[in-house]
């Protein structure tokens, strides 16, 4: 197959690419905005590769971009987002762009191409779950701007399933983390802050319940998703573990050797989600499941980041001091 794969040049979606060149005969072709998650040397190790037809610098809102983008292709996978839930508090105006107008301008292209469409979605959409784990037939009810946004783009794609037909399939996702996710998130945050003797800054009492999933489970998950899913169907993809977030910074602690008393306990995040939960049988029925416990996944990703020291130095003395001075009320040390 050759693959258009939008916003693979972000956390997911560069291991997504990674993986399925390594693990099939697919060509891909990458569409990103480049935004401040999105960049191109996530993706430098696959320069030269012929499997790997390049990335195409767009927006997948922009009808003329993804025209060229499509041409060709036999599927189109959709990891192109706007991700993050603060952010999303803060300014939500790209996400209903991106997420919402963006998923809708790939979905016409799907359609007038007759093409496979995949939708990377998120648990999110589900809304938070105090005990029990959701299925793909708990009702939506998402509590963030993200996450709303999401879910209209998830009811979008069920909507040209049954009016146009369009063999489109949505794998929702639990917690990632995993080489190369941008550090506002919690996992890779913490572990650079850890490792510079930075506070970490935990909301409210850090007893929220995230279920992690390794990134190469999910990649695999999305790849079982794409190639076995049926059209119209959604897919959970869980991780094997939950865990609370205060559990999470004492492990990394453990990894990084810092000491117990950066841990801060700051403002909590408005409308935060107490809990998540995926089942997942529907797709492990179809012969996925995770492969990386929390423990060995953490420990390794801990080493990604002390190895690579310069994929993130640029990001932590970039545009990344800025957010996190707004976001947190302190400079980075
Ligand atoms: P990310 O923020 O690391 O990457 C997003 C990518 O999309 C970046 O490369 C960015 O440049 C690109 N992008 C943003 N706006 C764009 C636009 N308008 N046009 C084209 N490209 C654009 O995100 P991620 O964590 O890799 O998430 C990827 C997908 O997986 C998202 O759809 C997200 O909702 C979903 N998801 C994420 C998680 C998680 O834990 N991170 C879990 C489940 C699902
Ligand atoms: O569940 C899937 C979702 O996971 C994805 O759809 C989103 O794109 C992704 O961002 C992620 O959302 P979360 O809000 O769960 O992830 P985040 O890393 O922002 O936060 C994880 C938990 O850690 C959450 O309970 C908030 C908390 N947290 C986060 C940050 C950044 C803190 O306590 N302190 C922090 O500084």
């Amino acid at each position: 197959m050759k693959l258009l794969v939008c916003g693979g040049a972000g956390f997911i979606g560069s291991n997504f690419v990674r993986l399925r060149i390594a693990e099939s005969d697919d060509q891909i072709i990458v569409l990103d905005k480049l935004t401040y998650a999105g960049r191109r040397e996530n993706l430098a190790d696959l320069d030269g590769n012929p499997q790997f037809l390049g990335l195409q610098h767009g927006a997948i809102e922009d009808a003329d971009a993804v025209a060229t983008a499509v041409e060709g292709v036999d599927a189109i996978v959709n990891f192109a987002a706007e991700t993050h839930v603060d952010r999303s508090i803060a300014e939500p105006d790209a996400f209903v762009v991106t997420n919402g107008q963006g998923t809708y301008t790939l979905l016409e292209a799907a359609r007038r191409e007759q093409l496979r469409y995949v939708q990377v979605s998120t648990d999110e959409v589900y809304g938070s779950i105090d005990e029990g784990s959701f299925t793909e037939q708990s009702p939506l009810k998402p509590s963030s701007p993200y996450s709303a946004t999401k879910t209209g783009a998830d009811l979008l794609v069920e909507s040209y399933f049954h009016t146009f037909d369009l063999s489109a399939a949505i794998a929702r996702g639990s917690n990632n983390y995993g080489p190369y996710q941008y550090p506002e998130k919690l996992i890779p945050l913490m572990i650079l802050n850890a490792m510079h003797g930075d506070p970490l800054p935990v909301y409210g009492d850090g007893l929220q319940v995230r279920n992690w999933l390794y990134v190469e489970d999910f990649g695999r998950g999305i790849g079982h998703v794409l190639d076995h899913g049926v059209a119209g169907e959604a897919y959970n993809v869980g991780g094997p573990d939950e865990c609370t977030n205060m559990e999470v910074v004492r492990r990394i602690i453990e990894l990084t050797g810092a000491s117990d008393d950066l841990i801060e306990h700051v403002t909590d995040r408005p409308g935060h989600d107490r809990r998540y939960s995926l089942a997942s049988d529907k797709l492990k029925a179809l012969g996925w499941s995770p492969q990386t416990g929390f423990a060995e996944g953490l420990e390794s990703t801990v080493n990604w980041y002390r190895d690579n020291p310069t994929w993130w130095e640029s990001i932590r003395s970039g545009d990344y001091r800025e957010y996190y001075a707004r976001q947190y009320g302190r400079e980075l040390g």
